[in-house]
């Protein structure tokens, strides 16, 4: 059994879409563990109740970025991940935290990276008139919302679309494509070869 750790800070319905497909389709693997930088972050609740090992560490309780990432990655190791997944944990995480999980650290992003890394991204998105937008799985290398690309899905962007509506039609893909592709992780059917991430099986690796 693989064991993965989710990292949120806020709803965690990506956190939630990973634990209920890992349960409905019997992966191999099992959520250990949801620790937010946040304690009020409303999925640590959700969690508790499915019987999840629910932490915080709260990120104003550290003065240095490095010494939050310290209590953040001791927190994890706990609970001695094959898979840590990010699942909309908003703070930038250092290099050496990065490094410490390299090859085992999954990021979702609301944008077709590397268009539009950072924040606000449906705000830039509309303001550059974009008639197609979408959600990037990503392993997390230093570079921040850069990495080997998992799976991305593709969203139209339709007329009088505000940030509102089209990031909840994101949203509703990144409910599809962040467990496909942690259950891939699981499955051992990711290959990354020169920076470039292939299924083994051959599946898309683009939702339409
Ligand atoms: C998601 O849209 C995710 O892509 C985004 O935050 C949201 C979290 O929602 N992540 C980022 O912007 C990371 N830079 P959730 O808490 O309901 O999963």
């Amino acid at each position: 059994m693989k064991r993965i750790v989710i990292l949120i800070s806020g709803r965690g319905s990506n956190m939630e879409a990973i634990v209920q497909r890992c349960a409905e389709q019997s992966w191999p693997a099992q959520v250990v563990a949801v620790i937010a930088n946040r304690p009020e972050a409303g999925g640590l609740a959700w969690a508790a109740a499915q019987g999840i090992a629910t932490t915080a560490v709260d990120h104003k309780a550290y003065a240095a970025r490095e010494a939050f990432d310290e209590a953040l990655a001791e927190a994890i190791d706990t609970h001695r991940p094959d898979l840590v997944v990010l699942a909309g944990f908003m703070r930038v995480l250092g290099s050496d935290f990065v490094q410490h999980y390299a090859g085992r650290l999954f990021n979702i992003h609301p944008s077709l990276l590397p268009a539009f890394a950072g924040l606000h991204t449906h705000r830039r998105a509309l303001a550059a008139g974009c008639k197609a937008v979408g959600a990037t799985v990503h392993f997390v290398t230093t570079e921040l919302d850069h990495g080997p690309i998992v799976m991305q899905a593709v969203v139209p962007v339709r007329p009088g679309d505000d940030e509102a509506v089209l990031a909840a039609r994101v949203l509703a893909t990144e409910h599809v494509i962040y467990p496909l592709s942690v259950r891939w992780f699981v499955e051992g059917k990711l290959k990354v070869d020169g920076g470039l991430v292939v299924q083994s099986d051959g599946a898309s690796q683009v939702l339409l």
